[in-house]
């Protein structure tokens, strides 16, 4: 089997994590990279040499020059700016914009035939700017926020009804910021759903705890952003799609009419294979949630028209 190799760019919290994670996952070969000098060198030999304690055979190699890269099957952006407290995804915008930009213009010399996934933050509008830059089919460029929406809201009401984690889906959808759209009709635990198990006041509770979630790590940490879970989210999508699984998670994908969204990049169910992003799975939804994700999508509209792309 010829080896397939992930990139992740951007060496901070969340991209050591995600190589990381990866290599546990023994899926792949790593390559982490990073303009620090010897940064993503000594982060990608850590974790190499946990390797034969995690029964990991995959080579991850940490560098700073792109030419490394070459040949990528997947490649993830983590590099940017994160969140301090107070500041909202937004407040990113310009200066992840310039960073984002940069790196997927060298990206994309080397990897040309790679599936992009972006984690940086405002991170629909990121993944809009990969888009337009690449030129690529939509099956191609997505991000990663729905799966981090999801697994939280989904460690909230296992939480709240004391059942493990593996019995509860939930998808949350819209742009991953305050207007994010948690879907309280198709979270189910074991297929009920839990709209038949818990009072509008737990719900609503968990709705709204999921919507904060990245801002209540934040606020806690002090000095950045989540980093474990959004890692974990990164190899949900990296799995499915390096096992060919047509899975259904919630990704940030560019719609072209789907769900009454047109040309942009929102959260919304999709099936995830090799070849990317492979459908857009269209849920029915009422009058209030469509309303809800229209609004969402119209925040991330705003900072694409900042952005000019
Ligand atoms: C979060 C940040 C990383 O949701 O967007 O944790």
């Amino acid at each position: 089997m010829i080896r397939k190799k992930v990139t992740v760019v951007g060496a901070g919290f969340v991209g050591a994590s995600t190589a990381m994670a990866l290599a546990q996952q023994n899926l792949t070969d790593v390559v982490l990279t990073d303009i620090i000098e010897g940064m993503p060198q000594g982060k990608a030999l850590d974790i190499r040499e946990a390797g034969p304690l995690i029964g990991s055979d995959a080579e991850v190699i940490g560098t700073n020059n792109y030419v490394d890269t070459q040949g990528s099957d997947i490649v993830v952006i983590t590099a940017g700016l994160p969140r301090k407290p107070g500041m909202s995804r937004d407040d990113l915008l310009n200066t992840n914009a310039k960073i984002v930009g940069g790196v997927t213009d060298e990206i994309f010399k080397h990897s040309p035939d790679a599936i992009f996934i972006n984690v940086t933050n405002p991170l629909d509008a990121m993944a809009q700017i990969i888009f337009s830059k690449t030129k690529l089919p939509r099956s191609r460029v997505m991000g990663m926020a729905g799966c981090l929406d999801s697994t939280r809201m989904r460690t909230f009401i296992s939480m709240e009804l004391g059942i493990s984690v593996e019995n509860i889906h939930a998808f949350v959808l819209g742009g991953h910021g305050d207007t994010m759209v948690p879907l309280p009709r198709y979270a189910t635990v074991s297929g009920v759903p839990i709209t038949e198990l818990m009072s509008e006041e737990q719900i609503n509770r968990i709705s709204d705890r999921t919507r904060k979630g990245g801002g209540e790590i934040v606020k806690l940490l002090g000095t950045g952003s989540a980093f474990y879970a959004p890692a974990a989210s990164v190899c949900e999508m990296v799995e499915a799609i390096l096992l060919d699984k047509k899975k259904i998670l919630p990704c940030c994908v560019h719609l072209e009419g789907e769900y009454g969204v047109d040309g942009l990049f929102v959260g919304v169910p999709v099936i995830l294979g090799a070849g990317g992003m492979e459908k857009v799975w269209e849920l029915n939804l009422t009058d209030s949630e469509q309303a809800e994700l229209k609004a969402s999508a119209d925040a991330v509209q705003e900072l694409v028209d900042i952005l000019g792309i």
